[in-house]
């Protein structure tokens, strides 16, 4: 039974008081969730210290939204994740499409990410997605590939059993056009069997793969109701607890 996962990337929203304040909603509504469903905030770093003393011994796992290539040293600007890790952060959020196209970052970037981030018994959230243009030129399901081929092949099965994969097409992240049920279901069949060429179907079975774009309480139902989607990356709609936690009840039964 693969795990079925609602994580909330807050992307650069909230002061820390407005942060710390939605996360104790979060809390606070947390028990409306389904059990079988991890609940993930993914606060600025700004907010990782205060949101974790919070969700200290509560269901709530928290999330970074990044962190760096190298485990210490002179990186100005820079969050290792070893610094993550002591501080209780359990996720980390890496190749999302906006930090591949704002700051460049490619595979053997995030390759590194991931190996720091698991080296910490951090759980890296790998995103993937393809542009409106190449959908639209039918190459949606190569590019994805392309994009998860060239980091999988690198990971072990055991590095591989502590990922989860987030399919975002960057059509519909923040433009409230979601993909329909049946382009996520492909898409998410197409990156399990991409997982079952490099580590076997048995374990291609059990990595969770979530849905990010647009996803709100409306749509949550259908696209969560598709065999291969196990979850949601939640953008917009994570800034409001309520919407957030019916998100996650959406994976119910
Ligand atoms: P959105 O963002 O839900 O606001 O579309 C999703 C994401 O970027 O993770």
């Amino acid at each position: 039974m693969r795990q079925h996962i609602v994580a909330g990337n807050w992307k650069m929203h909230t002061t820390p008081a407005e942060g710390f304040a939605l996360a104790k909603d979060v809390i606070a509504q947390s028990a409306q969730a389904p059990n079988n469903v991890e609940l993930i905030i993914c606060p600025p770093f700004t907010h990782l210290s205060d949101v974790a003393k919070a969700a200290s011994g509560t269901r709530i796992r928290l999330g970074a939204q990044n962190c760096a290539m190298w485990a210490d040293g002179a990186y100005t600007g820079e969050v290792s994740a070893s610094m993550l890790a002591s501080i209780g952060v359990d996720y980390v959020i890496l190749g999302h499409s906006e930090r591949r196209e704002h700051f460049a970052e490619c595979s053997a970037v995030l390759l590194k990410k991931i190996q720091q981030a698991l080296n910490h018994n951090i759980r890296p959230i790998l995103c993937c997605g393809e542009r409106l243009e190449e959908r639209e030129s039918g190459q949606h399901l190569e590019i994805v590939d392309g994009q998860i081929d060239s980091i999988i092949r690198e990971l072990s099965a055991d590095q591989m059993q502590q990922l989860v994969l987030a399919y975002e097409p960057v059509w519909a992240i923040g433009t409230g056009r979601t993909a329909t049920a049946q382009q996520a279901q492909e898409m998410h069949a197409h990156i399990r069997a991409v997982l079952a060429r490099r580590f076997g179907t048995m374990q291609a079975e059990q990595i969770s793969i979530l849905y990010g774009g647009s996803c709100k309480p409306s749509n949550a139902t259908e696209l969560f109701g598709q065999p291969d989607v196990d979850g949601g990356l939640i953008g917009g709609a994570s800034l409001k607890a309520a919407d957030f936690i019916a998100i996650a009840q959406a994976l119910a039964g």
